[in-house]
Protein backbone atom coordinates (compact mmCIF):
# COMPACT_ATOMS: atom_id res chain seq x y z
CA UNK A 1 0.00 0.00 0.00
CA UNK A 2 1.78 3.25 -0.94
CA UNK A 3 2.35 5.70 1.42
CA UNK A 4 -0.59 8.21 0.75
CA UNK A 5 -3.00 5.99 0.75
CA UNK A 6 -2.34 4.35 4.03
CA UNK A 7 -2.73 7.76 5.80
CA UNK A 8 -5.94 8.49 4.05
CA UNK A 9 -6.95 5.41 5.14
CA UNK A 10 -5.83 6.20 8.88
CA UNK A 11 -7.46 9.04 8.89
CA UNK A 12 -10.77 6.93 8.05
CA UNK A 13 -10.97 9.51 4.92
CA UNK A 14 -12.80 8.32 1.55
CA UNK A 15 -10.12 6.99 -0.37
CA UNK A 16 -12.00 7.69 -3.49
CA UNK A 17 -10.83 11.22 -2.86
CA UNK A 18 -7.74 10.14 -4.13
CA UNK A 19 -8.67 8.93 -7.72
CA UNK A 20 -10.90 10.24 -10.18
CA UNK A 21 -12.94 6.87 -9.99
CA UNK A 22 -13.87 5.12 -7.33
CA UNK A 23 -13.19 1.87 -9.07
CA UNK A 24 -10.20 0.71 -7.85
CA UNK A 25 -10.36 -2.85 -6.61
CA UNK A 26 -10.55 -4.12 -3.06
CA UNK A 27 -6.91 -4.88 -2.27
CA UNK A 28 -5.19 -6.46 1.14
CA UNK A 29 -2.28 -5.35 2.74
CA UNK A 30 -1.01 -8.96 1.77
CA UNK A 31 -0.89 -7.44 -1.65
CA UNK A 32 1.47 -4.95 -3.83
CA UNK A 33 0.63 -3.34 -7.22
CA UNK A 34 3.03 -2.47 -10.02
CA UNK A 35 1.61 -0.60 -12.84
CA UNK A 36 4.49 -0.26 -15.85
CA UNK A 37 4.53 1.23 -19.23
CA UNK A 38 6.90 2.75 -22.21
CA UNK A 39 6.71 4.50 -25.03
CA UNK A 40 4.89 7.55 -24.34
CA UNK A 41 5.32 10.55 -26.66
CA UNK A 42 5.60 14.21 -24.62
CA UNK A 43 4.28 15.42 -27.74
CA UNK A 44 0.66 13.48 -26.43
CA UNK A 45 -1.19 14.20 -23.82
CA UNK A 46 -0.98 11.02 -21.91
CA UNK A 47 -4.28 10.66 -20.54
CA UNK A 48 -3.71 6.96 -20.07
CA UNK A 49 -1.86 8.01 -16.37
CA UNK A 50 -4.77 9.57 -15.39
CA UNK A 51 -6.44 5.63 -15.93
CA UNK A 52 -2.84 4.08 -14.29
CA UNK A 53 -3.99 6.43 -10.97
CA UNK A 54 -7.47 5.09 -10.80
CA UNK A 55 -6.19 1.41 -10.04
CA UNK A 56 -3.98 2.95 -7.05
CA UNK A 57 -0.56 0.95 -7.81
CA UNK A 58 1.87 0.94 -4.80
CA UNK A 59 4.30 1.76 -8.16
CA UNK A 60 4.54 2.95 -12.00
CA UNK A 61 7.48 1.48 -13.56
CA UNK A 62 8.57 3.37 -16.80
CA UNK A 63 10.49 0.92 -19.41
CA UNK A 64 11.58 3.33 -21.66
CA UNK A 65 10.83 5.39 -24.51
CA UNK A 66 9.58 7.77 -21.62
CA UNK A 67 10.17 10.77 -24.35
CA UNK A 68 11.26 10.56 -27.29
CA UNK A 69 14.21 12.50 -27.09
CA UNK A 70 15.85 11.41 -30.44
CA UNK A 71 18.94 13.98 -30.17
CA UNK A 72 22.61 14.74 -30.01
CA UNK A 73 21.17 17.93 -27.95
CA UNK A 74 21.08 17.28 -23.89
CA UNK A 75 19.33 20.65 -24.00
CA UNK A 76 16.44 19.34 -25.94
CA UNK A 77 16.55 16.07 -24.20
CA UNK A 78 15.92 18.00 -20.99
CA UNK A 79 13.26 20.23 -22.65
CA UNK A 80 11.80 16.93 -23.52
CA UNK A 81 11.90 15.92 -19.93
CA UNK A 82 10.01 19.08 -19.44
CA UNK A 83 7.31 19.13 -21.46
CA UNK A 84 6.08 15.48 -19.87
CA UNK A 85 6.34 16.93 -16.25
CA UNK A 86 4.50 19.55 -17.30
CA UNK A 87 1.14 17.27 -18.12
CA UNK A 88 -1.14 17.34 -16.04
CA UNK A 89 -1.48 13.54 -16.09
CA UNK A 90 1.54 13.08 -15.43
CA UNK A 91 1.45 15.30 -12.29
CA UNK A 92 -1.47 13.75 -11.44
CA UNK A 93 0.30 9.98 -11.40
CA UNK A 94 3.42 11.75 -9.44
CA UNK A 95 1.50 12.81 -6.95
CA UNK A 96 -0.33 9.52 -6.19
CA UNK A 97 2.25 6.98 -7.37
CA UNK A 98 5.52 6.12 -6.67
CA UNK A 99 7.72 6.50 -10.12
CA UNK A 100 10.62 4.44 -10.89
CA UNK A 101 11.93 4.25 -14.58
CA UNK A 102 14.47 2.75 -16.79
CA UNK A 103 14.92 3.73 -19.95
CA UNK A 104 14.77 2.57 -23.93
CA UNK A 105 16.47 3.73 -27.48
CA UNK A 106 14.67 6.77 -27.61
CA UNK A 107 14.72 8.44 -24.79
CA UNK A 108 18.62 6.79 -24.06
CA UNK A 109 19.30 9.26 -27.23
CA UNK A 110 19.17 7.43 -30.49
CA UNK A 111 16.81 5.19 -32.46
CA UNK A 112 18.50 1.08 -31.68
CA UNK A 113 21.57 3.23 -29.88
CA UNK A 114 23.99 1.17 -27.97
CA UNK A 115 27.32 1.54 -26.68
CA UNK A 116 28.52 3.96 -28.69
CA UNK A 117 26.08 6.28 -28.27
CA UNK A 118 28.44 9.42 -27.72
CA UNK A 119 26.26 11.51 -25.13
CA UNK A 120 25.35 8.69 -22.96
CA UNK A 121 26.98 10.49 -19.71
CA UNK A 122 24.95 13.39 -20.29
CA UNK A 123 21.24 11.34 -21.16
CA UNK A 124 21.94 9.62 -17.85
CA UNK A 125 22.06 12.81 -16.14
CA UNK A 126 18.94 14.43 -17.55
CA UNK A 127 17.28 11.01 -16.95
CA UNK A 128 18.09 10.94 -13.20
CA UNK A 129 17.57 14.37 -12.19
CA UNK A 130 13.73 14.35 -14.09
CA UNK A 131 13.02 10.84 -12.52
CA UNK A 132 14.08 12.84 -9.42
CA UNK A 133 17.36 10.03 -8.26
CA UNK A 134 18.85 11.37 -4.81
CA UNK A 135 22.05 13.00 -4.92
CA UNK A 136 23.35 10.84 -2.89
CA UNK A 137 21.97 7.66 -4.53
CA UNK A 138 24.60 4.76 -5.53
CA UNK A 139 22.63 4.87 -9.40
CA UNK A 140 25.09 8.34 -9.65
CA UNK A 141 28.15 6.19 -8.46
CA UNK A 142 28.53 4.09 -11.93
CA UNK A 143 28.07 4.00 -15.49
CA UNK A 144 24.66 3.36 -16.43
CA UNK A 145 21.42 3.67 -14.75
CA UNK A 146 20.70 0.33 -13.75
CA UNK A 147 19.43 0.02 -9.95
CA UNK A 148 17.51 -1.84 -7.92
CA UNK A 149 14.50 -1.47 -5.20
CA UNK A 150 13.22 -3.02 -1.71
CA UNK A 151 9.66 -2.72 -0.88
CA UNK A 152 8.27 -3.92 1.88
CA UNK A 153 4.54 -6.08 2.15
CA UNK A 154 4.17 -7.28 5.71
CA UNK A 155 6.69 -9.71 6.15
CA UNK A 156 7.33 -10.08 2.57
CA UNK A 157 9.94 -8.92 0.33
CA UNK A 158 9.32 -7.37 -3.52
CA UNK A 159 12.73 -6.49 -5.30
CA UNK A 160 12.21 -4.58 -8.47
CA UNK A 161 15.39 -4.77 -10.78
CA UNK A 162 16.17 -2.07 -13.27
CA UNK A 163 18.06 -3.47 -16.27
CA UNK A 164 19.97 -1.20 -18.61
CA UNK A 165 20.17 -2.22 -22.13
CA UNK A 166 21.75 0.60 -23.76
CA UNK A 167 24.71 1.64 -21.78
CA UNK A 168 26.95 -1.46 -22.26
CA UNK A 169 25.23 -2.91 -25.35
CA UNK A 170 27.07 -4.28 -28.00
CA UNK A 171 26.11 -3.12 -31.41
CA UNK A 172 23.21 -5.05 -33.35
CA UNK A 173 24.10 -7.29 -36.52
CA UNK A 174 21.96 -6.28 -39.03
CA UNK A 175 19.99 -8.63 -41.08
CA UNK A 176 20.86 -7.73 -44.22
CA UNK A 177 20.07 -9.56 -47.41
CA UNK A 178 15.84 -10.35 -47.22
CA UNK A 179 15.74 -12.98 -50.06
CA UNK A 180 16.95 -15.98 -47.38
CA UNK A 181 14.45 -14.17 -44.99
CA UNK A 182 11.87 -17.60 -43.93
CA UNK A 183 8.32 -16.88 -45.01
CA UNK A 184 6.56 -16.49 -41.30
CA UNK A 185 7.93 -12.93 -41.61
CA UNK A 186 6.22 -10.93 -43.77
CA UNK A 187 8.60 -7.63 -42.85
CA UNK A 188 11.76 -6.65 -43.32
CA UNK A 189 14.16 -8.04 -40.28
CA UNK A 190 16.18 -5.59 -39.14
CA UNK A 191 18.76 -7.58 -37.31
CA UNK A 192 20.30 -11.07 -37.11
CA UNK A 193 21.09 -13.05 -34.23
CA UNK A 194 24.76 -12.69 -32.65
CA UNK A 195 26.19 -15.67 -33.19
CA UNK A 196 29.32 -14.75 -31.52
CA UNK A 197 29.30 -15.33 -27.50
CA UNK A 198 31.51 -12.29 -26.88
CA UNK A 199 28.96 -10.35 -27.93
CA UNK A 200 27.24 -8.26 -24.77
CA UNK A 201 23.60 -6.42 -24.00
CA UNK A 202 24.29 -6.02 -20.63
CA UNK A 203 28.07 -5.77 -20.16
CA UNK A 204 30.13 -7.60 -17.15
CA UNK A 205 29.64 -4.76 -14.85
CA UNK A 206 25.94 -4.89 -14.66
CA UNK A 207 26.31 -8.69 -15.27
CA UNK A 208 28.36 -9.01 -11.76
CA UNK A 209 25.86 -5.94 -9.96
CA UNK A 210 22.94 -8.25 -11.44
CA UNK A 211 24.58 -11.97 -9.38
CA UNK A 212 24.87 -10.25 -6.40
CA UNK A 213 20.98 -8.82 -6.61
CA UNK A 214 19.56 -12.28 -7.27
CA UNK A 215 21.30 -13.74 -4.35
CA UNK A 216 19.97 -10.68 -1.91
CA UNK A 217 16.98 -11.98 0.24
CA UNK A 218 13.83 -11.34 -1.21
CA UNK A 219 9.62 -13.07 -1.92
CA UNK A 220 9.10 -11.69 -5.29
CA UNK A 221 11.55 -10.42 -8.03
CA UNK A 222 10.97 -8.03 -10.89
CA UNK A 223 13.45 -7.77 -13.74
CA UNK A 224 12.09 -4.46 -15.96
CA UNK A 225 14.25 -4.25 -19.33
CA UNK A 226 13.37 -2.02 -22.08
CA UNK A 227 13.39 -4.29 -25.07
CA UNK A 228 12.10 -7.55 -24.74
CA UNK A 229 13.42 -10.61 -23.08
CA UNK A 230 11.12 -13.52 -23.41
CA UNK A 231 10.10 -13.13 -27.28
CA UNK A 232 10.73 -15.31 -29.93
CA UNK A 233 13.48 -14.05 -32.50
CA UNK A 234 11.27 -11.58 -34.47
CA UNK A 235 14.15 -9.65 -36.33
CA UNK A 236 13.46 -6.74 -34.41
CA UNK A 237 15.46 -5.22 -31.69
CA UNK A 238 15.17 -7.95 -28.44
CA UNK A 239 17.30 -10.26 -25.91
CA UNK A 240 16.56 -12.97 -28.75
CA UNK A 241 19.10 -11.09 -30.77
CA UNK A 242 21.73 -11.86 -27.88
CA UNK A 243 20.88 -15.32 -27.54
CA UNK A 244 23.80 -16.37 -24.89
CA UNK A 245 22.93 -13.47 -23.30
CA UNK A 246 19.26 -14.88 -22.55
CA UNK A 247 21.03 -17.95 -21.42
CA UNK A 248 22.71 -16.40 -19.24
CA UNK A 249 20.33 -14.85 -17.76
CA UNK A 250 18.42 -18.23 -17.41
CA UNK A 251 21.83 -19.74 -15.92
CA UNK A 252 22.10 -16.87 -13.52
CA UNK A 253 18.38 -17.61 -11.82
CA UNK A 254 18.99 -21.14 -12.27
CA UNK A 255 22.53 -20.97 -10.35
CA UNK A 256 21.18 -18.41 -7.79
CA UNK A 257 17.88 -20.18 -7.35
CA UNK A 258 15.78 -17.02 -7.33
CA UNK A 259 12.44 -17.83 -6.92
CA UNK A 260 9.47 -15.97 -8.23
CA UNK A 261 10.98 -13.75 -11.10
CA UNK A 262 9.22 -12.25 -13.69
CA UNK A 263 9.85 -9.90 -16.60
CA UNK A 264 8.37 -6.59 -17.93
CA UNK A 265 9.13 -5.01 -20.76
CA UNK A 266 8.79 -2.54 -23.55
CA UNK A 267 9.33 -1.20 -26.42
CA UNK A 268 7.06 -2.83 -29.34
CA UNK A 269 3.68 -0.33 -29.00
CA UNK A 270 1.38 -3.28 -28.21
CA UNK A 271 1.30 -5.55 -24.92
CA UNK A 272 1.95 -9.43 -24.81
CA UNK A 273 2.67 -11.86 -22.52
CA UNK A 274 5.41 -14.00 -23.45
CA UNK A 275 6.48 -17.72 -21.74
CA UNK A 276 10.08 -18.74 -22.13
CA UNK A 277 10.70 -22.32 -21.27
CA UNK A 278 14.23 -23.72 -20.83
CA UNK A 279 14.97 -27.08 -19.49
CA UNK A 280 16.28 -26.59 -15.65
CA UNK A 281 14.62 -23.10 -14.66
CA UNK A 282 10.83 -22.56 -14.33
CA UNK A 283 8.77 -20.81 -16.97
CA UNK A 284 10.32 -17.15 -17.24
CA UNK A 285 7.00 -14.84 -18.11
CA UNK A 286 7.64 -11.38 -19.82
CA UNK A 287 5.06 -8.91 -19.48
CA UNK A 288 5.25 -7.11 -21.71
CA UNK A 289 3.21 -3.44 -22.19
CA UNK A 290 3.92 -0.87 -24.66
CA UNK A 291 1.84 2.05 -26.11
CA UNK A 292 0.86 4.98 -23.61
CA UNK A 293 0.67 6.63 -26.41
CA UNK A 294 2.13 5.01 -29.29
CA UNK A 295 0.71 2.18 -31.60
CA UNK A 296 1.75 -0.09 -34.17
CA UNK A 297 0.58 -2.05 -37.19
CA UNK A 298 1.36 -5.21 -36.58
CA UNK A 299 2.63 -7.82 -34.33
CA UNK A 300 5.51 -9.90 -35.24
CA UNK A 301 5.06 -13.82 -34.55
CA UNK A 302 5.94 -15.06 -31.21
CA UNK A 303 5.85 -18.95 -30.35
CA UNK A 304 6.09 -17.51 -26.56
CA UNK A 305 3.17 -15.10 -26.68
CA UNK A 306 0.13 -16.44 -24.45
CA UNK A 307 -1.61 -13.53 -24.44
CA UNK A 308 -2.61 -10.63 -26.51
CA UNK A 309 -1.64 -8.87 -28.58
CA UNK A 310 -3.12 -5.52 -27.79
CA UNK A 311 -2.64 -2.92 -29.89
CA UNK A 312 -4.74 0.26 -28.47
CA UNK A 313 -3.22 2.19 -25.91
CA UNK A 314 -2.87 0.80 -22.84
CA UNK A 315 -0.77 0.40 -19.64
CA UNK A 316 0.20 -3.03 -17.32
CA UNK A 317 -0.83 -4.04 -13.68
CA UNK A 318 0.40 -6.76 -11.95
CA UNK A 319 -0.57 -7.67 -8.77
CA UNK A 320 1.56 -9.33 -6.53
CA UNK A 321 -0.39 -11.17 -3.54
CA UNK A 322 1.10 -12.95 -0.59
CA UNK A 323 -1.92 -14.36 1.01
CA UNK A 324 -1.10 -17.94 2.19
CA UNK A 325 -2.69 -21.01 0.78
CA UNK A 326 -3.08 -18.99 -2.51
CA UNK A 327 -0.11 -17.00 -3.41
CA UNK A 328 -0.10 -15.58 -6.68
CA UNK A 329 0.52 -12.75 -9.33
CA UNK A 330 -1.68 -11.36 -11.80
CA UNK A 331 -0.65 -9.94 -14.63
CA UNK A 332 -3.60 -7.58 -16.54
CA UNK A 333 -3.69 -4.91 -19.24
CA UNK A 334 -6.01 -1.79 -19.54
CA UNK A 335 -6.78 0.05 -22.27
CA UNK A 336 -7.06 3.95 -22.65
CA UNK A 337 -10.77 3.01 -23.19
CA UNK A 338 -10.74 1.38 -19.66
CA UNK A 339 -11.48 -1.76 -20.70
CA UNK A 340 -9.62 -5.17 -19.16
CA UNK A 341 -7.81 -6.30 -22.20
CA UNK A 342 -5.85 -9.36 -20.12
CA UNK A 343 -6.29 -11.28 -17.09
CA UNK A 344 -3.33 -14.00 -16.46
CA UNK A 345 -2.67 -15.70 -12.88
CA UNK A 346 0.37 -17.26 -11.98
CA UNK A 347 0.60 -19.21 -9.01
CA UNK A 348 3.85 -19.05 -7.01
CA UNK A 349 4.20 -22.29 -7.56
CA UNK A 350 4.71 -22.30 -10.94
CA UNK A 351 7.29 -19.77 -10.96
CA UNK A 352 9.45 -21.81 -7.76
CA UNK A 353 12.08 -24.25 -8.41
CA UNK A 354 10.99 -27.60 -7.24
CA UNK A 355 10.75 -27.90 -3.09
CA UNK A 356 10.32 -24.00 -2.44
FE1 LIG B 1 8.94 3.17 -28.52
Amino acid sequence: MNTLRRFVALCGLCSSCLAASGDAPARSDATFSIAFGSCGHQDHPLPIFNDVVKHRPDVFVFLGDNIYGDTDDMAVLRQKYRQLGSKPSYKNLKAHTEILATWDDHDYGRNDAGKDYPHKAGAKEAFLDFFEEPADSSRRDHEGIYHSVYRRVGDKTVQIILLDGRTFRDDLQRYGDQTDRPKRYFYNLDYAPHADPSKTLLGEQQWAWLAEELRQPADFRVIATGTQFGIEYNGYEAWANFPHERERMVRLITETQANRVLFISGDVHYAEISKFEQPGCYPLYDLTASGLSQTWKFATPNRNRIEGPIMDNHFGLLTVDFTAGHAHAKAEIWDIRGNQRVEHTIPFAEISFAGD
